[in-house]
């Protein structure tokens, strides 16, 4: 048999530079100091969401010093980060742990495909720019390709007829407030990517906004702040402040969980303040379509960022009569007003229920693998049975409506590095999922499922908006940390497992032995100086009672 430690150490391969692909890199080096990793990016640059959302106004609703890395604090202006700051923090932690040369950029991965004989994954590449196609090759694969992140066009009749501009929320031209001034503007959706650019480009009055929506949303009142100077100088100066802010802020999220998803009596009470709440803000003329009839918590909660007081500008209109089908110089809607516009603005969202890379395993694709299932599943949202050495970060059943992905993102990071650092030090060939873990773990999570209050209502949550809930994780973070802290390797199997986690133990046991011995040996050394000294009359008095 070839000896597997003189070999050079295995390859991994990150798919995608958004946070969750740039958080595994930074802990694969800060934790094993591992820097055998390429990074395949399709766009231009790493940052992934932040990279691609450059509309007005898009920022985050999770406070910035929860929605960053847990060990990379930083000088914060405000409490909820702008696209363009959240984008800098990444781009300045890619630099910082020269990342840059591991990551090849304008990269696709087109599809993965395992070899059992030879135990490595073949990876074919596909540079985006120039079409260039070739093939690499990885023991170990890890997808961070997200999930909110192929744009969603609402499937209505006729979009390609229109003559005018369109857009979607996600590929903002960068001139788009010039391209608007002057326009009579469709946008299709009011969900939280649309008010937080409506009421940016109404502030222009010669914007004129259409807005069709079809669900209503719940608001809560605006959280952004500006941190004044002291407070910044303290969170740079004084050790452990920002740390502390960060373990309430992450502490104040799980209680929103408690408070939205946890308790009926609280859900009461939260409904009715932001009933209140959008009551008070908008215009009187919206009540009754504004305030959703599903119970909270089913779609995202919107944290206002001034949208509810946009509408009553004179040249922003809601229209909730459904949009029929576009046709070339406007909207016909559903009951069969014909409204025309320049510029129609997809606010639809994305294709979170699709898997949209091919992976070959063991017995098939993933595809079919979710097809089998009625939708994406996985063990803990990391690893799939029949996929050896494939893991997801942001895989099924891991977003949370509640706080802050990148702890998710983290979180998940953790339990890779756990799950691969046998195959990365070459104890190990394969990890693999069992099928029954799989099993019961998804039962165990669509029982937590059908008694929550994500079943009450159409959502990217769930595939086709109304069927299985694959996307969001059924309870609080705390819960998905436990549950990942450590990994429960019954549940895994895999070439050289056994072995390694037998030896693992037989070592644990030579520890605790090797410690008791030393123990024994310190206590009868010290036993035997106390006689000498007892025996010579040196012994303190304090010490002549024991
Ligand atoms: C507008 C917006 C605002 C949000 N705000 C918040 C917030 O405030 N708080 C919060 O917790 N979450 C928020 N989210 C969710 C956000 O997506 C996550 O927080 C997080 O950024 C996801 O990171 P990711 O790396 O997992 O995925 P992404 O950021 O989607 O990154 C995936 C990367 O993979 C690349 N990629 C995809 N496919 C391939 C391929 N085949 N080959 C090569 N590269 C590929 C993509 O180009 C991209 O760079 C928001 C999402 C959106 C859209
Ligand atoms: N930091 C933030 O605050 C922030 C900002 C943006 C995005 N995000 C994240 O990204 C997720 C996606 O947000 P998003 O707003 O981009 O997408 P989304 O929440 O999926 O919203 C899509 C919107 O398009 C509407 N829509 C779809 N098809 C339609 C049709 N045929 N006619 C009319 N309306 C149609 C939907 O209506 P229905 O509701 O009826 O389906 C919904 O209002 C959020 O849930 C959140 O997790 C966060």
């Amino acid at each position: 048999m070839q000896d597997t430690q003189s070999l050079p150490p295995p390859r991994v391969v990150i798919i995608g530079a958004g946070t969750g692909g740039l958080s595994l890199a930074i802990k694969l080096k800060q934790q094993l100091g591992y820097d055998n990793f390429t990074i395949f990016e399709k766009g231009h640059d790493v940052g992934g969401t932040w990279r691609d959302n450059t509309y007005p106004g898009c920022s985050s609703d999770i406070s910035m010093v929860m929605y960053s890395l847990s060990t990379e604090k930083h000088d914060w202006s405000h409490s909820h980060g702008t696209s363009p700051s959240i984008l800098s923090y990444w781009k300045d932690l890619t630099t910082k742990y020269n990342l840059y040369p591991r990551i090849q950029l304008n990269t696709a991965v087109t599809s993965v495909t395992w070899d059992d004989a030879m135990k490595i994954h073949r990876i074919s590449l596909e540079n985006v720019k120039t079409g260039e196609k070739w093939v690499s090759e990885a023991e170990v694969v890890v997808s961070a390709i997200g999930v909110l992140e192929v744009p969603r066009f609402a499937q209505i009749q006729g979009r390609e007829n229109f003559k005018g501009e369109t857009w979607h929320s996600a590929r903002w031209p960068s001139d788009g407030g010039e391209r608007l001034r002057g326009k009579k503007v469709a946008v299709i959706g009011n969900g939280a990517s649309a008010t937080q650019f409506v009421p940016c480009i109404t502030e222009d009055p010669a914007v004129q906004v259409t807005e069709f929506c079809r669900t209503p949303n719940f608001f809560l009142p605006p959280v952004r702040i500006e941190y004044s100077a002291t407070r910044r100088w303290i969170y740079r100066n004084i050790p452990f402040v920002q740390r502390f802010w960060r373990w309430l802020m992450y502490l104040r999220h799980e209680l929103f969980y408690l408070l939205i998803f946890g308790s009926g009596i609280m859900r009461y009470l939260s409904t009715k303040i932001a009933t209140y709440y959008i009551k008070y803000v908008a215009p009187k003329e919206y009540h009754e379509q504004l305030v959703p009839k599903y119970t909270m918590g089913c779609k995202r909660v919107i944290f206002d960022t001034n949208f509810l007081e946009a509408l009553h500008r004179p040249n922003l209109d809601l229209n909730w009569d459904g949009v029929d089908r576009i046709i070339e110089d406007g909207i016909i809607t559903q009951k069969g007003e014909k409204i025309s516009f320049d510029i129609i603005i997809f606010a639809t969202g994305y294709a979170a229920d699709k898997f949209p890379l091919k992976v070959h395993g063991i017995r098939g694709s993933i595809q079919d693998y979710f097809v089998e299932n009625n939708g994406p599943q996985a063990y803990l949202g990391t690893t799939f049975p029949g996929f050896p050495n494939f893991f997801t970060i942001l895989g099924p059943n891991t977003a949370t409506g509640h706080t802050s992905v990148i702890f998710t993102n983290e979180t998940q990071a953790d339990y890779i590095i756990q799950l691969i650092t046998p195959i990365l030090t070459r104890h190990v060939a394969t990890i693999e999922v069992k099928p029954e873990a799989t099993e019961e773990y998804n039962e165990k999570i669509q029982k937590r499922l059908a008694g929550s209050v994500f079943v009450n209502c159409q959502s990217w949550y769930r595939v086709g908006g109304t069927g299985k809930i694959t996307n969001i994780f059924p309870g609080a973070t705390t819960l998905f940390w436990l549950w990942l802290r450590k990994p429960k390797w019954g549940d895994y199997t895999g070439l050289g497992l056994e072995e390694w986690l037998q030896r693992r133990q037989k070592n644990k046991m030579w520890n605790v032995v090797r410690w008791c011995v030393t123990l024994l040996l310190l206590l009868g050394a010290a036993a035997a100086v106390g006689v000498v000294l007892q025996r010579n009359g040196a012994l303190p008095r304090w010490l002549e009672r024991w």
